[in-house]
């Protein structure tokens, strides 16, 4: 949430600032702005909306500097404004916050005492005033932010730059993302590396509480009071920014991108019978063999990707298996059974809940903590004993498509390991793995229904409601429809195991009521028939995604959508396929932002 870009360079940096937000929208996007020290001291510009109105409003009346700061926002305190819009300015000083200053009324009462006035209601403001406050008696900008970092409680990444000091940036971490980008004599800081891949492929990525004074073209880091010599890491063309590649949007791009990433998250991973043993590296094999069960935290569709895998960890490795929001879980007392691995699943790596619960639990007693993450050097794989990386690459869309299901072959390679230390036949994981070894093709012959796909959308855009209905792992499948049904087109969706149906949602059945079922050829095929009688006897209208060879045919009231047939431990990936792409097309004809929904952002960095 919220992104922030800062530069100091011997050139004007507005240019570096403005694509660094365009990079970092995903974070946040309804309002920007961006503070330089230009000739005539500071100059802020700020717009609420989409970074291309603060570009208008800059082109309009340019502000130009060699050292700058800037932030595209997700708005938490405030509503989205141009008064609430960062930067914000004391005196000489300008601050850009991506988090949240928990004691933000305490401070602002002390500082309205102390002769303040406040323009905005974000709690950001409270920030810039003690700068200034601090900057009175504090020899630099530095020991000016020193002094204040104490002061503050909650989560936060900051950059602050002074008209008294025209050469200066400084930066920290605390809880919230920060990463140093160093290049050919100018240096940056960043919420993500991806908003500097113009300027350079080489970062220092924070440690939390590390405070970065970047003076001209140079730098130094501290934390708690020590100097710190951190890595620079040269990045990888794996971890550049994405473009649409002549896609209308990027949902659709990283939707389509499935085969591929998929099979690049197996590389490797598989030999031909079996699952490599060195995938998760030599601590994991210790971890697997003694852990006695699982506790799975994860947010949002990371959440519903461990809904599923506790499906395969039951079946395959016979593993009590729990599964939790880490939003619930970081807050509530925990029981932990001896021999308990601690396993988080992430896109970004740093959602502040599953950070937060990762935090928790590293307190709590478990026997090792396991990270399923698609960002290489997250705070989520830092802090965690072993990680296996999907490979999904940059996500855009703030619908989550790929990173799913690589998560899900990710979750799979989890589940074999485990069975396999604790005695799955070698047939069985042969089986899982020849299945794996299809997947990229059938992916491709799934995503092939797409015009067919596009066609059923039209039956859905003028609803207000669809329930989605699914059984076994197909339940969380159906709950993952859903989600990106209500998150891009705006329309609200449930989702049920098919059997709760008559315990309640059934009244909600009605002929405006599109119901979306999955259905493949498995055990619970027939329960699940017998429970979209129970719809079609409401007059519900039905949306089958099923096996071709499940016995349904559209009829008035059931619209049908074949699915190639398809071997049983890949289901769950296959039949969310077209639950992606249907709501995808759903949002294009009602027109929303598919890529930057309403009220939403990417990596959800704010408790
Ligand atoms: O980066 P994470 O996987 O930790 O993010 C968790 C959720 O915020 C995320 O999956 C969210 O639910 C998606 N926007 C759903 O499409």
């Amino acid at each position: 949430m919220c992104g922030i870009v800062g530069a100091v360079a011997q050139r004007d940096v507005y240019p570096i600032l403005i694509e660094g937000l365009r990079r970092l929208e995903y974070r946040g996007y309804d309002s920007a702005g961006y503070s330089v020290i230009a000739n005539d001291g500071l100059q802020t510009r700020k717009a609420a909306g989409k970074v291309a109105t603060l570009e208008a409003a800059a082109v309009a009346d340019p502000a130009d500097g060699r050292v700058g700061i800037a932030h595209t926002r997700w708005a938490t305190h405030g509503a989205p404004s141009d008064v609430n819009s960062h930067p914000h300015n004391s005196g000489t000083l300008s601050v850009v916050h991506n988090g949240i200053i928990e004691n933000h009324d305490a401070l602002r009462s002390e500082l309205q005492a102390a002769g303040y006035q406040f323009l905005s209601a974000t709690d950001t403001e409270v920030v810039v005033h003690l700068l200034h406050r601090a900057s009175q008696t504090a020899p630099t900008l530095l020991a000016a932010v020193e002094a204040v970092l104490p002061l503050l409680e909650g989560a936060y990444a900051l950059a602050v730059i002074d008209a008294n000091h025209p050469d200066q940036l400084v930066a920290t971490r605390s809880g919230s993302p920060l990463v140093l980008g160093v290049g050919i004599g100018e240096l940056f800081v960043a919420s993500d590396q991806m908003a500097l891949r113009q300027v350079t492929d080489r970062v220092v990525f924070l440690a939390d509480g590390d405070l970065v004074a970047i003076t001209g073209d140079s730098y130094q880091i501290s934390n708690a009071g020590a100097l710190f010599e951190r890595p620079v890491v040269q990045l990888t063309e794996q971890d550049a920014a994405a473009d649409k590649a002549g896609y209308r949007h990027y949902m659709l791009k990283e939707i389509f991108e499935q085969p591929a990433v998929l099979a690049d998250t197996l590389a490797g991973r598989l030999g031909r019978e079996r699952v490599i043993a060195a995938v998760f590296g030599h601590r994991a094999e210790e971890l697997f063999e003694a852990a006695g069960q699982l506790h799975i935290i994860a947010c949002g569709t990371s959440y519903h990707s461990g809904m599923v895998a506790k499906y395969w960890l039951e079946q395959l490795a016979g593993i009590p298996c729990q599964v939790e929001v880490a939003s619930e879980y970081r807050y509530r007392e925990v029981a932990v059974p001896a021999n308990t691995l601690f396993v988080t699943i992430s896109q970004s790596g740093e959602t502040a809940d599953t950070l937060a619960a990762l935090r928790k639990a590293r307190e709590s007693g478990y026997l090792g903590f396991l990270a399923i993450c698609n960002v290489a050097n997250s705070s989520l794989v830092r802090e965690s004993d072993i990680a296996l990386m999907t490979k999904a690459g940059p996500e855009i869309g703030v619908a989550s498509t790929k990173a799913f299901t690589t998560q899900l072959v990710a979750l799979q390679l989890v589940a074999l390991s485990i069975g396999r230390a604790r005695g799955l036949s070698a047939a069985v994981e042969a089986e899982w793995v020849a299945a794996l070894h299809q997947l990229p093709a059938l992916v491709d012959s799934v995503l092939a229904l797409d015009t067919a796909i596009e066609q059923v959308a039209e039956h859905f855009a003028d609803k207000h409601h669809a329930l989605f209905l699914g059984r076994g792992e197909q339940y969380p499948i159906a709950q993952e429809g859903a989600l990106k049904l209500k998150e891009i087109s705006y329309i609200h969706a449930e989702a049920y195991p098919a059997g709760e149906l008559k315990h309640g949602p059934l009244a909600l059945v009605d002929e405006q009521m599109p119901v979306v079922a999955v259905a493949p050829n498995n055990q619970l095929l027939e329960k699940l028939k017998s429970n979209l009688h129970e719809v079609r006897a409401r007059g519900g209208q039905l949306y089958v995604f099923a096996d071709r060879d499940a016995g349904f045919t559209s009829e008035p009231g059931i619209t049908v959508i074949d699915m190639p047939h398809v071997p049983k431990s890949l289901e769950a990936i296959l039949y969310t396929l077209p639950l992606q792409l249907l709501s995808y097309h759903v949002a294009v004809l009602k027109g929303t932002d598919v890529d930057q929904p309403r009220n939403l952002a990417k990596s959800v960095t704010v408790e």
